[in-house]
């Protein structure tokens, strides 16, 4: 395996920061690991080489690459389930209840493989069918791994994923391949979902939504960004919106002007944000 020498180390390390948020400061051998197979396919016999690759290329290619494998695309169905329980219960029957006449806009930051939007799907269709309400959804997916968005679009699992989907809803929703070694998503459950690449660290758009999910992303990144992303997503909420991060990622009273109403579930009141 190709050494990644202490310059070239830090050079990684400031790149990834700088572009796209994520911390890699304590992860050189992680570095190494993964940036293995990509420089051998690029004929490299060093990182320098690999690193003035990066420098000179202008069709972003490379740069994508090296984001597909330094990201961690760790996702499964229905994980954290409880945020799916207090999704039915709780944020749906308001959310529903404001927009009767309007669309519902959610956003999943940094959805990676899309286990975690067909689980919103999923729950969200279960929701309605239970209780005969209906209103007008629209999902925006986005993640900035190309690789990990064309396997998102794509919706077709390994068949030890399935084990985590309720079994009522893996007989709806699940259709097991021929050889049984995977299952594909049923297209109903993408309907109302666009996935799209996007950086969480670039400026917000106009867009506002009522339901954000942005969870296990900024574990990932430093404090800085951390801060920088946590502006962002208030920002993106509508009056009365919520956000859903994962529960490793608790945000302290000084963080964030939204309000906790239950573990890694916030609420958009109106509040102005204080100055960090
Ligand atoms: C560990 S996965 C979390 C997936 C899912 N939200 C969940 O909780 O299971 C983190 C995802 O965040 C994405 N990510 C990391 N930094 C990002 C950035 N700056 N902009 C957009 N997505 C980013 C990664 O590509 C990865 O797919």
């Amino acid at each position: 395996m190709i050494r990644l020498e202490e310059q070239e180390f830090a050079d990684i390390v400031e790149y990834m920061l700088g572009h796209y948020g994520i911390n890699l400061e304590k992860k050189k051998v992680l570095i190494e690991c993964r940036m293995a197979r990509e420089l051998e396919k690029q004929g490299m016999t060093s990182f320098r080489g690999y690193l003035e690759l990066l420098k000179k290329d202008r069709t972003g290619k490379i740069a994508d690459e090296m984001i597909n494998r330094l990201t961690t695309n760790y996702t499964y169905f229905f994980r954290e389930v409880n945020h799916f329980q207090i999704l039915k219960s709780e944020i749906f029957p308001d959310l529903f209840q404001k927009k009767q006449f309007g669309t519902v806009n959610i956003w999943c930051a940094g959805c990676s493989t899309g286990e975690e939007c067909y689980t919103l799907t999923m729950t969200l269709r279960e929701y309605t069918a239970l209780t005969g309400q209906s209103a007008s959804v629209r999902i925006l997916a986005t993640d900035i791994s190309e690789d990990a968005l064309r396997r998102a679009r794509e919706g077709i699992y390994p068949i030890r994923e399935i084990e985590s989907i309720p079994l009522n809803l893996r007989q709806e929703y699940c259709h097991v391949t021929e050889d049984k070694k995977s299952f594909r998503i049923d297209d109903r459950l993408k309907e109302n979902i666009c996935f799209k690449r996007q950086n969480l660290m670039d400026p917000a758009a106009a867009e506002k939504y009522d339901l954000i999910l942005c969870r296990n992303v900024m574990i990932y990144f430093d404090r800085a960004s951390r801060r920088k992303l946590i502006k962002k997503l208030e920002n993106c909420l509508t009056p009365g919106g919520y956000l859903l991060i994962g529960h490793a990622e608790l945000l302290a009273k000084e963080e964030t002007c939204l309000e906790s109403v239950h573990p890694a579930v916030y609420m958009a009141n109106g509040k102005e944000r204080k100055n960090l």
